[in-house]
């Protein structure tokens, strides 16, 4: 939540920051602003997007070689150009932007008051700043003192980046539970929430952990504790294109990455299974594998989209090792004191590895003895790097909001651990693996197929884009599917959607059927078809509108609804990979005739880095 991006260096600061910020505005996008040293400290800043930002810039002297600049998702104060980062100090010498939440603000902000300090936002970004500018003014130290002395007294998350007037040549950020990475250039330094505004001018990054404070120059970069000793940078290659992060022809990122499927979930399957000699390899996982073997309990911790998944886990993994499954809201978890003996084992699933629900649960589970697995998408993110062990999904930088390919990616990962689990433990035998096996290394394809009834699904939306309100219903291995359904036209269409298993929708649902009610049913051919047909009867007997999605071949199925998408069948551990396809491309085609930016859906951000 909120990007972040600063350059020092010998370029011209700003375009470089403009460039990044349009880069992270999948990160929010209520207001976006700069801060730039050109004859004294500028700062410039505006409620909406970063283009409102730009077009109010046009014709104004930017020049500065060193620049801070924030795109906002607002948590404290409502969106407007005053809560806007970055924000000032009260003497107008330093600058400071913020993602994160202060949670003991209230109080700093008591005792500055009493000081005689005055605020002008309702941030606690603005009291982090003043509290910093309070302890420096009144102490002998460096600015960089201040920023410790001052962080070791915060409670909450932050990465902060702060410019100051007085040394034009040294930027001072610090980190705790949001993500900062730094890039390294020859004479020039980039900082950045993730890698993508940073990856056009250098592939090698540091990224910073929790409680280390970074002073950085032009051509060095220092690295310290809050006790004030120092750390060896560690750098790491980036394994990624600039491509990546483009949207190459596409209207939208988030048609881009639906498209992108086959060959992300082909990529996520490459090197890990061998249909040819029936073997899965993965090797982040290997050296847990007697312990999952051996578990007691797996409990699966996630959020949004990345929880559907660990539901579809569930099933998969119950059926095929018989170790009994919960899946966990993290933020839920985190906070009721859960039970988690030794011999439970934890999978932690996350598109973003920074949600900070996921990551304070694993922080908690992993004080309990717990062996942590991630299931992540972004490479060294922060849940990466706090797991044990685990499996990257490899679907490449996800930048639409709503969470497309990373979901069939874990789908991908934790068909393949459950496979793998299920034939060590004897409790899958050898035939049906080799037919799972299989079955998984056909998903690139008919994933292909199910994409070739875009047209087809595009005429439905166009149909119902006027709902008020939608049905998703499925059973077994598609309740998952039907939830995340409802989850996507949510998001991206602001129509309000339930996802339910078909059978429960007689104790309640049912009653909001009538002629203009569009039920999605996720009707793919598996063991409980035929009850799912009844439901469909029992929709239709109320006047509802059935939208199936049916296997190839299903006539009784395409007879009952009133539109059908036809998906190649799969097995029904596998067929979720495909099944979704329909959802995500039914919502954001709704999205779309509706108007809306399906991007940049209102009130979103792509990665929830506050509670
Ligand atoms: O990055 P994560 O997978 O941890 O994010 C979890 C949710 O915030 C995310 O899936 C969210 O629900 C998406 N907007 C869904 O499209």
């Amino acid at each position: 939540m909120c990007g972040i991006v600063a350059y020092i260096g010998h370029r011209e600061a700003y375009p470089v920051i403009l460039k990044g910020l349009k880069r992270l505005e999948y990160r929010g996008y209520d207001s976006a602003g700069v801060a730039l040293l050109n004859g004294g400290l500028k700062v410039y800043k505006k409620q909406g997007k970063v283009a409102d930002l730009e077009e109010t810039l046009v014709g104004k002297d930017l020049h500065s070689n060193i620049g801070i600049g924030h795109t906002r998702w607002a948590t404290h104060g409502e969106p407007c150009d005053r809560n806007a980062h970055p924000h000032l100090s009260g003497n107008g010498k330093l600058s400071m932007i913020h993602n994160g939440i202060i949670e003991n603000y209230v109080q700093i902000k008591k005792e500055l008051v009493s000081k005689g300090y005055e605020f002008v936002s309702d941030t606690d970004t603005e009291v982090l700043l003043k509290f910093i500018e309070d302890i420096h003014l009144n102490n002998e130290g460096s600015l960089e003192e201040a920023v410790r002395i001052a962080l070791k007294r915060v409670v909450g998350a932050y990465v902060i980046v702060l410019l100051d007037a007085d040394n034009p040549d040294t930027l001072i950020a610090a980190r705790k539970g949001s993500p900062l990475v730094i890039g390294i250039g020859k004479g020039e330094h980039f900082l950045a929430s993730d890698a993508s505004p940073i990856i056009e001018y250098t592939k090698e990054v540091v990224y910073v952990n929790d409680y280390e404070v970074a002073i950085i120059k032009k051509d060095e970069l220092i690295l310290k504790n809050l006790g004030n000793e120092k750390i060896t940078p560690f750098i790491t290659k980036l394994d990624l294109e600039l491509a990546a992060i483009e949207k190459g022809g596409y209207d939208h990122f988030m048609l881009k990455e639906i498209f992108e499927q086959p060959s992300t979930i082909f990529d996520c399957l490459r090197g890990r299974l061998d249909a040819h000699n029936g073997t899965i390899t993965m090797s982040g996982i290997q050296q847990y594998a007697d312990q999952l073997v051996n578990a007691n309990r797996i409990i699966i911790i996630a959020c949004g989209t990345s929880w559907h998944a660990g539901l579809v886990a569930e099933y998969i993994f119950e059926e095929v090792t018989r170790i009994p499954v919960e899946v966990e809201y993290a933020s839920e978890f985190r906070y009721r004191n859960p039970i988690v003996n030794k011999g439970d084992v934890i999978i932690a699933i996350s598109q973003s590895g920074e949600t900070a629900d996921t990551l304070v649960a694993i922080e908690s589970a992993k004080s309990n003895g717990a062996i942590i697995l991630g299931v992540v998408n972004v490479v060294g993110s922060s849940i990466a790097r706090t797991s044990h062990g685990g499996a990257y999904t490899h679907a490449g930088p996800e930048i639409g909001v709503a969470s497309t390919k990373a979901f069939t990616g874990q789908l991908a990962v934790l068909t393949m651990m459950a496979l793998k689990i299920g034939l060590m433990k004897g409790t899958l035998s050898e035939k049906r693996f080799i037919h799972l096996l299989n079955e998984l290394n056909d998903v690139p394809e008919k994933v292909s197929a199910a994409l070739l009834q875009h047209e087809k699904i595009r005429e439905i939306a166009l149909k119902y884009q006027d709902a008020k309100d939608a049905l998703y219903l499925g059973r077994g291995y598609n309740f998952p599917i039907a939830l995340e359904g409802a989850l996507k036209l949510k998001e991206i269409s602001y129509i309000h959607a339930e996802g339910y298993p078909a059978a429960e929708m007689k104790h309640g649902p049912i009653a909001l059927v009538d002629e203009n009610l569009p039920v999605v049913f996720v009707a793919t051919k598996d063991s409980f078809h035929e009850k799912v047909l009844s439901n469909m009867q029992e929709i239709k007997a109320r006047k509802g509108k059935v939208i199936a999605v049916v296997s190839e071949g299903d006539d009784a199925a395409d007879a009952l609804a009133d539109d059908t998408i036809i998906v190649p069948y799969a097995d029904e551990l596998i067929a979720p990979m495909i099944n979704v396809i329909p959802m995500q491309l039914l919502a954001y085609y709704i999205g779309v005739a509706k108007g809306f930016d399906v991007d940049k859906p209102r009130n979103l951000a792509k990665s929830v880095t506050v509670e």
